[in-house]
Formats: structure tokens, sequence, C-alpha cells
């Protein structure tokens, strides 16, 4: 049986590690979690001892307990984790230091060793954190994490560990499996589309791509080859996703037709245009000897429709509805309309959620009938929920 050493350490996000161990240990490895005496502190380690279903070591010389523990634990090992990473045991690693139990099987284990720092920002940024993390890094040390967004401490900044999936996923890799979605091809789809009038002015919408770019960026942290077809955005391409920028819904449908083929998912987190101009001036419309001026619109193709045709056997086709009201009935009947698997609605009109915010509440819809109702959540944590729900229906349909 795989052995995973996952040592706690103490900062905040102790309580994280909770659900990487419970993720872990449901794969059927044999997690055995060693926690510092400052970790203690945060979560108790009976809460470690249940969701592992085995003892937890906290102490280097136990007064019950089996002699050089950190060595038996150190050659147990198949893989080191510590998750979270404080400042100090990163520190302590990249000195070599060995004055508790963790740091000391940290010193004797020949295992891989992935860490997961979380801290606060000004910790994190430190040029001691960030020299002792190079340091590590070159030993050949894995890092994962950390991410940018709300902290413990109350300030915004990297520093917050990564989520629990994405742990788990880096624990994967690191022992040669596949993760959640390894092997699938996922295409995403971001941002708002614009239709033009004339060369200078278009019909656009509040969409600032952030979910989309969420989705795409942890489908990629998840295993997946990642295609992004996007709007017009001011967001950085997610490392390692192939990025197509688009502009109008015209050249969306064009895009998501022309790549959707190879994918076992597609999720249309665009915020599509639904009319265009029925004609666009090739001139700049001048105001000047105008009384007013009317626009004739027309709708644009529907790409969900076109995708739900062309579906091939087993891809799973991910909608997104965007309501101000009436949620989930509205919700339920787009499904129903639009044949999709997944269906994740938000309402929009709800403050500090939705459109441009780095936050989102929404519940996502099966076709099965199940309806998950979901708190406001950042943004990649929704994201992760939405591929967690998506991995269920892909059993083992990964394109190999
Ligand atoms: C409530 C609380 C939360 C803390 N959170 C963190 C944290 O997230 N990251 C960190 O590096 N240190 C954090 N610390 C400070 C560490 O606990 C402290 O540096 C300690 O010496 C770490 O010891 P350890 O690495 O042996 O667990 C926190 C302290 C307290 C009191």
């Amino acid at each position: 049986m795989t052995c995973i050493v996952f040592g706690v350490s103490g900062g905040i996000a102790a309580y994280k590690a909770v659900e990487v161990v419970r993720r872990l240990a449901e794969r059927g490895f044999d997690v055995r979690v060693v926690m510092t005496e400052h970790a203690t502190r945060l979560v108790g380690p009976d809460t470690f001892r249940a969701v592992s279903g085995n003892p937890v070591s906290l102490r280097l010389f136990d007064a019950q307990g089996k002699d050089m523990e950190h060595i038996s634990l150190a050659r147990m090992a198949d893989v080191v984790v510590v998750a979270p990473a404080t400042a100090n045991i990163l520190a302590k690693m990249a000195h070599g230091l060995a004055d508790d139990l963790l740091s000391t099987t940290l010193l004797a284990t020949r295992a891989p060793v992935l860490v997961a720092p979380a801290m606060n920002r000004e910790m994190y940024r430190h040029p001691a954190t960030q020299e002792n993390l190079r340091k590590l890094r070159e030993r050949g040390v894995n890092v994962v994490g950390p991410e940018s967004g709300p902290l413990a401490c109350g300030e915004e900044g990297e520093g917050r560990m990564a989520e629990p999936p994405v742990v788990v996923e880096a624990v994967l890799r690191l022992l040669g499996m596949r993760g959640d979605l390894s092997g699938h091809r996922v295409l995403v789809t971001a941002g708002g589309t614009r239709e033009p009038l004339d060369p200078v002015r278009f019909i656009g919408n509040r969409s600032s791509g952030k979910m989309g770019y969420a989705l795409a960026e942890t489908a990629k942290e998840l295993g997946a080859e990642v295609i992004l077809v996007s709007g017009p955005t001011q967001l950085q391409p997610p490392p390692g996703v192939e990025r197509v920028m688009v502009e109008t819904a015209e050249e969306m449908r064009r895009e998501v037709l022309s790549r959707c083929g190879g994918c076992t998912v597609v999720a249309m987190a665009a915020a599509v245009a639904d009319f265009t101009p029925s004609r666009r001036s090739g001139e700049k419309i001048k105001r000047a000897g105008r009384e007013g001026l009317t626009v004739e619109l027309v709708p644009t193709p529907d790409i969900l429709g076109e995708l739900r045709e062309r579906k091939s056997p087993g891809q799973v086709l991910v909608g997104f509805a965007a309501e101000t009201g009436d949620l989930l009935p509205r919700a339920r009947k787009k499904m129903e309309d639009k044949g999709v698997d997944v269906l994740v609605a938000n309402d929009v009109s709800r403050p500090g959620s939705g459109f441009d915010s780095d936050y989102n509440q929404a519940v996502i819809l099966f076709r099965d009938g199940r309806e998950m109702e979901l708190d406001l959540m950042p943004k990649r944590e929704l994201a992760l929920r939405i591929w967690e729900a998506v991995a269920g229906l892909l059993g083992d349909r990964a394109v190999k």
C-alpha cells in the first residue's frame, strides 16, 4: 500500500489539510499524519486520526511510543507532504534543522517531498522565505501554491494554501498517478463577446472572464489539456493553457465548433451576445445631422444548441446561466432547453457575486435532477467544485 507521510505545521490552513488527508485516505492511501506542536493548537489530532484512520504522530520522544519514529516514518514514506507548510518549517527544511518529529523525519527521508506553503503575504514575500523556497526547489522539493486571495489574517494577497483538490492532484502526479482530469481534453470559453456597430463601437456585456479563466486554470492543475476560447479581456492566459482570442459571437462559434471534437468536456462560461446588429457600418457612424439612431438586432447563433447536436458519446457539456432573479426556475428551464449535462446558474444581480467579482455564488444542476446549492466563494474554489462535479460524470472516459 502506498504510504503518504503527511506533515501538518502550525498554519491556520491546517483545517484545509483535514480535507486533503480525507481525500487521500479515500483513495486508499496509507496516510500517516505528523503534526507539529503548533499545529495541534489549531486542529486537534483526533480529527486527523479520524479522517486518516491511523494514529497521529506528535513527538520525537514519545513516552509510550516506538523508538526512533522519525526513522521509521522516513523509511515507510513513498512521498512526504507538508500542508500547510509554515514559513518556519520551510526555513528549517532549507537549513537542515531537525528539532521536532516532522523536521527530523523530513531530514531523514529519501522519499520525494511536496510542500504547500501557506502564510501571511508579508511572511511569504520576505526575502528569507523566498530564498528558502528557492533553495528547496533547487534541491528537488516540489512546491504547490500558494495562491492569491483573501488570507486568514484579513489581508488579501499571495499566501493562501493551494485548494485541497490541487494538493491531491500534485501528490498524485508525484506518485506517477493520474489526477481527476488527467487524460482529458477540456475546452473552456470565457469572457464576453463584442458585436460591432461600426469600426469603433460595439455592443458588449459586463463579463470579466474571471470565471472561465478560473475554470481553465484549475482544469490544467487537475491534469487536463486545456483550450481556452476567450473574448476580449485584460486577464493573462493561465500557464500551460492554449488560448484562442475571439471577439464576436460568430468567431466564438467558429473556434469552439472547430475545436470541440476531441474534447471530453466543453464548458461554456463565456457570456456570448444573444443579439448582434443586423448591419455593421464600414465607417464610424456620425452624430451630425441625425435625430436619433435605430439599431436593428438579430439573434446570434446558438452555440450550445450546435454543440449538443454534435456531441460525441461520453462528452460532457457544461452550460452557464447568468440570471437576475428567479434563479432556480429559470436555470431548470435552461437545463431543459439547452440539453446540457451540467448547468451552473448564478444570480448576477446579487451584490459581491457574478460579473467582474472575484467571488461567485452558484447552484449546480445535473441532468439527473440533482441540484447543489453552493455558498458564496472565490471563483477558483467554485471552479474546483464544478470540476469535481464533472469528474463524477466522466468516469473512465479519458482520451488516452
Ligand atoms: C492563529 C495562528 C495562525 C498562524 N498561521 C500561520 C500561517 O498560516 N503560516 C505561517 O507560516 N505561520 C503561521 N503562524 C505562526 C506559526 O504558528 C509559528 O511561526 C510557529 O512557530 C510555526 O511552528 P511550526 O512550523 O513548527 O508548526 C500562525 C500563528 C498563529 C497563532
